[in-house]
């Protein structure tokens, strides 16, 4: 406050800096928000009217939302029903003459499947925008999210795994030129203040959130940690009421886990497709339609539901205060 620069000053500047270097890659640049870095990044690979984006069936609005921000239509491919994350083999078949960009959202804190992506946007020459927003520290081998596509997408809103103190966001990438962009279509289109060369719009990141996430960094790695011991506990007690299927199955990203298989599970517990799940959300699956939204009436919750369920979906003794 001292210092009387409160929008993009050196504390922008520096968090710059030190997030590019968290992730090991070239070039991060500090925007207003998730939902605006997803705009910034589409447009600055030239997204418009006429194009299409590859975008998931289940993520927040804003990865779909950008796109249409852009005049430019989400096409939409479904999720896998083990990971939730973007189905693979559908991206590759609903890719058209149209198709400008891939969109992979790293959902819950876990990272898409993105070397079978790479291979898919590689052959058909397209980019990958990657949805950063819920998955901060997710890692596919040893490289973050978000540093293995074209350009990643990050979101400091205060439920993230790394939240500001208020709104906040991120772009980063490996090309210097698309980084540059960015930085332009973030001040209205000027690289030269009052020099306004495209149309862009007012993305700009504040001194203070840049300040508060300059503290806030080093302690990401901890705070990860804790997450995940917090996912091993509601593992441990949904597992002891054996509720679910165990928390270390092998990935089955493509086939349904609420199949024959696993017909007698309640809750389809989440999948850890890559070792470094950070558990943003720990997001439980009932099987079965409609079973999901039956509602809890004042008598009890398993009185609103079928005798054969009542018997099938029963708590384990003692294990009511675990659901
Ligand atoms: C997957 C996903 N994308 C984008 C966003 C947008 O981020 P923000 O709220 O910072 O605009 C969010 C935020 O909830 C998100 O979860």
């Amino acid at each position: 406050m001292g210092s009387g620069a409160f929008i993009l000053g050196p504390e922008v500047e520096a968090w710059e800096k030190e997030f590019a270097e968290f992730l090991g890659t070239q070039n991060a640049v500090g925007v207003s928000n998730g939902s605006d870095a997803l705009l910034l990044a589409l447009q600055a690979l030239g997204v418009g009217p006429g194009d299409e984006v590859i975008v998931p069936t289940y993520t927040f609005f804003a990865s779909a939302g950008s796109v249409g921000r852009l005049g430019a239509r989400p096409v939409f491919v479904d999720s896998a029903p083990c990971c939730y994350n973007l189905n693979v083999p559908a991206v590759a078949s609903a890719i058209g003459p149209k198709t400008k960009a891939i969109m992979a959202v790293h959902l819950f804190g876990q990272a898409a499947d993105m070397d079978a992506l790479l291979k898919v946007a590689q052959k058909a020459g397209l980019p990958i925008v990657e949805d950063v927003a819920q998955s901060l520290g997710a890692k596919v081998g040893q490289k973050y999210a978000g540093t293995i596509g074209t350009i990643g997408c990050f979101s400091f809103f205060p439920t993230k795994n790394l939240g500001a103190l208020g709104e906040g966001g991120a772009v980063v990438t490996q090309d210097p030129q698309l980084a540059e962009k960015v930085r332009k279509l973030r001040v209205h289109g000027a690289k030269k203040k009052y020099f306004h060369e495209e149309v862009g719009g007012n993305f700009r990141l504040h001194e203070l959130q840049a300040a508060f996430l300059r503290i806030k960094l080093p302690m990401l790695t901890g705070w990860l940690e804790r997450r995940v011991q917090n996912a091993e506990v509601y593992f441990r007690h949904f597992s002891q009421s054996q509720m679910a299927r165990p928390a270390e199955s092998e990935c089955v990203c493509n086939e349904d886990p609420s199949g024959a298989e696993h017909a007698d599970s309640r809750l389809l517990l989440p999948f850890r497709c890559h070792p470094s799940h950070t558990f943003n959300q720990f997001v439980v699956r009932i099987p079965g339609r409609n079973k999901r939204d039956s509602k809890r009436p004042s008598g009890g919750w398993w009185g609103a539901v079928p005798s054969s369920w009542g018997r099938r979906w029963s708590l384990g003794k003692g294990s009511s205060q675990n659901f």
